[in-house]
């Protein structure tokens, strides 16, 4: 089946179309027809972090331009001759997103119907009025073109990135047992959870407090760096760890591991976070780049000791054979090594997510969609009951 997904939940507005299958045994079959992303992160980093009012109209200014891109690189953009009527429910649905009720009126009214069977669109967790402007265009185009619409957690798409294979447009997901243990890392969560089956999760643990992606955000802002801080600290620490730096630097600096040793799976990064604060207030005059490459290389030390401490621990304890990784702080390459390397002297086999699908992406939101669809195929979402919902769980 064809499937048109679309991702708004943060500040990247991105859809992709995917035709999609089962195979025989059980595993999933795509083909990548058409993938867009625009980001606004150069926005975003003047303000230091992602401004959800912000975002909100950035995304409904990009929404309908690379709605066009993306049927067209599918190769499904055909222009009608007739002048389509927009009816008043779908004019209705865009009300509250005026850049692209502007654009509809404009461009979709010559479009033709593509050949897309679902819309996946995310609608949770999130930044509530970003989430929105995806939801109300994929409830307006579900109607006007007279599909199904299904809403994804944006998490399900993280879990299940990793099972890309690198470097394919057209793949079958990389065979793993279940159940298999997932760890997500992203800006606004850091999950231990446990897949069962495709579409079937159970969570058993999560932050108490900071997310981890989170936390390298704020850190970097203590070491003014530019936001996204995540790259920036994992840009500094390995400058720091291959070069030669005074031993006093390395010796000084010991930040706490927060709840390494606590019996469950939940993870605490804020006081991390607040040891960071101090140690600068106590001990930096003046912030030089010395100081910020140490405290970067320790900062990330302390991260990676923890997650991969607790990610080993409940894959022994879960009886797991793969683990798979996701959300934005698996890009880290530092977290990715330590991770792989210990799980793999414990016999697990770690999965993480190919470059072009690392970060927030529609690709993962078709993949979830299909999964979901395979589930609520004879009851999909209704147009008037989808909603958006900024703290939907797994
Ligand atoms: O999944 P994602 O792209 O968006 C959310 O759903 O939140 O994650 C974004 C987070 C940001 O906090 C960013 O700093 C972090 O992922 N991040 C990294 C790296 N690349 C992105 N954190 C550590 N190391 C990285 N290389
Ligand atoms: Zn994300």
């Amino acid at each position: 089946m064809r499937i048109l997904s679309i991702e708004t939940s943060c500040d990247e507005t991105a859809l992709s179309v995917v035709d999609a299958q089962k195979t025989a045994d059980g595993r999933l079959s795509f083909s990548i027809l058409g993938n867009v992303l625009a980001s606004q992160i150069a926005l975003h980093r003047e303000y230091g972090g992602v401004f959800p009012a912000l975002a909100k109209r950035e995304h409904g200014k990009a929404i309908i331009p690379l709605l066009l891109e993306v049927l067209e690189q599918a190769d499904m953009k055909k222009d009608v001759n007739e002048q389509q009527i927009i009816s008043e429910e779908v004019l209705a649905l865009l009300a509250r997103e005026p850049e692209a009720k502007e654009a509809v009126q404009a461009k979709l009214a010559l479009l033709a119907k593509p050949d897309i069977d679902l819309i996946a669109v995310t609608n949770g967790p999130g930044l509530e009025p970003a989430l929105w402007v995806g939801v109300s265009v994929a409830k307006a185009l579900a109607t006007l073109w007279n599909i199904p619409v299904i809403g994804v957690n944006h998490m399900e798409g993280h879990v299940l990135s990793s099972l890309a294979p690198v470097g394919t447009q057209t793949f079958e997901t990389v065979p793993i047992t279940f159940p298999a243990l997932s760890l997500l890392v992203s800006g606004g969560h850091t999950e231990l959870v446990i897949m069962k089956a495709f579409g079937i999760y159970e969570k058993i643990g999560q932050t108490v407090d900071d997310a981890c992606g989170e936390a390298f955000d704020k850190v970097a802002r203590m070491l003014e760096l530019p936001y996204p801080g995540g790259p920036e600290i994992s840009r500094l620490a390995e400058v720091f760890s291959t070069n030669h730096y005074p031993l006093e630097a390395k010796s000084l600096l010991s930040f706490p591991r927060p709840m390494l040793h606590s019996k469950n799976y939940d993870f605490s990064f804020s006081g991390l976070k607040t040891a960071v604060l101090y140690y600068i207030r106590d001990h930096v005059a003046m912030l030089n780049e010395i100081d910020k490459m140490a405290i970067a290389h320790e900062f990330q030390n302390a991260v990676v000791d923890v997650l991969v401490a607790k990610t080993i621990r409940a894959a022994e304890e879960y009886n797991v054979r793969d683990i798979l990784v996701g959300g934005g702080v698996a890009q880290n390459t530092y977290l990715q090594k330590i991770l792989r390397d210990a799980a793999t002297d414990a016999g697990f086999t770690t999965h993480f997510p190919r470059g072009d699908i690392a970060g927030d992406n529609a690709l993962m939101i078709a993949f979830a969609g299909f999964v979901e669809w395979q589930k609520k195929e004879k009851s999909p979402d209704v147009v008037g009951t989808l909603r958006a919902n900024g703290t939907l769980s797994l």
